[in-house]
């Protein structure tokens, strides 16, 4: 379970960021090794269809600490957090045998948190990188992860520089996302009209700030004159005159 403000979830919700804004309601995925669905249910979110692939069964990857889990309690939890949401396809299956139900070309993003071996990931980039559509991307979790958790994501980070050379986007919680050039480039289009969307805003807003500006130092300049009652009143006695007169 990810801490609610932790890297760990904060990365994730950029992960989904990003693809609500590539690929827009029509995102369909597939997601290698689900686990309790904590990270299926964020990506159901921002996607129309998403194919959950996992064998749920213990001991499956002798780099996961998660492995020796009682697995059909994490199953029952997968299937519980993910019962109000129809677009979200369970296959109790490894990806090995999943890949078969989806044609070459036909996804437009997969997400590898499936096994951790070196293996394993080299085999999961070879076996989905043909069912990604052109503009499509690949991507995955636990790559150059540090501290504690480095010792067995190494393999990992191993087969992603091995199969694909550096990934195109890297997120705070160690997730990766891979783009070929054309969609890189794709991507660097969408990037640059978001900042001139906001230099825009900026440039509308910089004429209210400067009156926002004006407007407070001339209300501080009123505020300096305004005097209490009593004041006013020991001010017209001592001088019988309007005190705010210049001598
Ligand atoms: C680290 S957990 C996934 C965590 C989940 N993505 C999340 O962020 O909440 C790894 C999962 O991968 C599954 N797994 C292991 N080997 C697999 C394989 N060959 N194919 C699909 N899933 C696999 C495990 O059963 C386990 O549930």
């Amino acid at each position: 379970m990810r801490p609610a403000r932790s890297w760990a979830r904060r990365g994730l919700e950029q992960l989904c960021e990003f693809l609500r804004q590539f690929y827009g309601e029509n995102l369909h995925m597939v997601e290698i090794g689900s686990y309790a669905g904590e990270s299926t249910v964020m990506f159901a979110n921002v996607a129309r269809r998403i194919d959950a692939v996992d064998p749920w069964q213990c001991d499956f990857d002798p780099n996961d600490p998660c492995a020796h889990a009682a697995y059909s309690d994490v199953e029952l939890a997968f299937t519980a957090c993910t019962a109000m949401y129809p677009h979200i396809v369970k296959h109790k299956a490894t990806s090995a045998e999943a890949v078969h139900h989806f044609a070459n070309g036909s996804l437009d993003f997969v997400y590898i948190d499936g096994l951790h071996t070196y293996e394993g990931v080299r085999e999961d980039i070879a076996l989905w990188l043909p069912k990604i559509r052109p503009g499509g991307c690949i991507g995955g979790h636990d790559y150059r992860v540090y501290g504690i958790c480095a010792a067995w994501t190494k393999g990992v980070s191993r087969a992603v520089d091995e199969a694909l050379g550096t990934p195109t986007l890297i997120f705070p919680d160690a997730s990766w996302v891979w783009m070929s050039q054309a969609t890189a480039q794709e991507h660097d289009v969408l990037i640059r009209n978001w900042q001139r969307r906001l230099r825009f805003l900026c440039a509308l807003a910089l004429p209210g700030l400067l009156w926002q500006y004006n407007y407070a130092r001339q209300f501080n300049r009123v505020r300096r004159l305004v005097l209490s009652d009593e004041q006013w009143r020991s001010l017209r006695s001592k001088n019988k005159k309007n005190p705010l007169q210049k001598p």
